[in-house]
């Protein structure tokens, strides 16, 4: 397999900047898109030049010339489109957060084992140059040990209480949706927390508008992160460590320059431009473990996922947040 041809189910947001990124790539075709709506679907394919235009998730899942779906949907609807992917033989790419809870995220897991395909999480910042180079000074030893980590993504949305953001039935509030970032840090740099504290502001819809969370690890390391929905943050993450600190600059989440510190020497600021929006490397790293028969990637492997899921899933239970029918 040279060429690899993709699929985007669903056609908001994340899916049109997704095609976006795609499209800087040139060993990957963009052939299909899904859409509840037929006009929708046509819509975006002949904006984006897609030659195949399906009225519903199914049939995109069943297309015999897609061989990865990228999954653009609400949180709670990643669960059932990435089954659906997955029982028609197709890899899937996922967005953030990979399913609602962990359980959810197990289900999935399970059924690409059974299947012997690829899956993956969509947590496109790890993937950034800007990223690399930090991982490469912190496994380096530039930094020592590493003992806290502070990072915050938050912003402040108009509150709709019916949208994605707010609806406890879409599976609305910070930490699903933007929280996971910080999270996703802290577990790049010390994998799964030993233990976890948290709080949060629940609004009206009853979904967290707000929170904090502070994880610890062996010996003392901890990270302090917060998130929000209704309150514009910092965008920033600092990693400090017994030899020096590095500041990933605002939005750090979609990172192209960090500044250096260590005692007794100047800062030395890093500049490591990303391309386009930067959604084509998470592709790029898709793209080569489908080339490879790999079922997952080493930088964001199931158990990184699973992880994730039961670090949101234990916050969670400590606000008593449940979202409807949840599973
Ligand atoms: N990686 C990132 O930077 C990033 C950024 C934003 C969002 N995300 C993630 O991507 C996912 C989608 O977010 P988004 O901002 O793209 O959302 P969005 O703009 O609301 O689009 C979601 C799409 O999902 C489909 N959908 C299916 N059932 C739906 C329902 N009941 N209500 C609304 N939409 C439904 C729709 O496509 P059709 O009408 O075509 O079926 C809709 O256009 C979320 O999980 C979010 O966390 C990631």
């Amino acid at each position: 397999m040279n060429r690899i041809r993709w699929g985007i189910l669903g056609t908001g947001n994340i899916a049109r900047q997704f095609a976006k990124g795609l499209a800087l790539l040139p060993d990957a075709d963009l052939v299909a898109v899904g859409s509840r709506e037929q006009a929708t679907a046509v819509a975006f394919a002949n904006h984006y030049h897609i030659p195949h235009a399906h009225a519903s998730y199914e049939a995109l899942a069943k297309d015999a010339h897609v061989d990865v779906v990228y999954v653009a949907t609400p949180h709670v609807f990643h669960l059932a489109n990435s089954l659906l992917c997955l029982e028609h033989g197709k890899a899937v790419l996922c967005e953030k957060p990979f399913t609602i809870n962990k359980r959810q995220a197990e289900a999935v897991f399970n059924r690409a084992r059974q299947k012997n395909l690829f899956v993956m999480e969509a947590m496109w910042t790890i993937f950034f140059p800007a990223m690399a180079a930090v991982r490469q000074l912190i496994q380096g030893g530039t930094l020592g040990d590493v003992r806290l980590v502070t990072a915050d993504f938050g912003y402040r949305a108009a509150l709709d209480p019916h949208g994605r953001h707010f609806n406890p039935a879409l599976g609305g509030g910070a930490l699903l949706d933007v929280g996971i970032y910080p999270l996703a840090l802290a577990q790049m740099i010390y994998g799964p927390p030993a233990r976890i504290s948290s709080m949060a502001h629940l609004g009206e819809t009853g979904v967290d508008e707000q929170a904090a969370i502070t994880l610890g690890y062996e010996g003392g390391k901890m990270a302090v992160l917060h998130t929000a929905v209704r309150t514009e943050t910092p965008h920033e993450a600092v990693i400090m460590g017994t030899d020096g600190r590095i500041r990933i600059h605002a939005p750090w989440w979609q990172p192209s320059q960090f500044t250096l510190t260590r005692p007794g020497q100047a800062d030395q600021v890093m500049n490591i431009p990303y391309a386009g929006n930067g959604y084509q490397y998470e592709a790029t790293a898709v793209m080569a473990c489908l080339r490879d028969a790999k079922t997952q990637h080493d930088l964001m492997p199931w158990s990184t996922t699973l992880s994730l899921q039961e670090t949101m899933d234990t916050v969670r239970a400590q606000w008593g947040l449940h979202y409807p029918g949840e599973t």
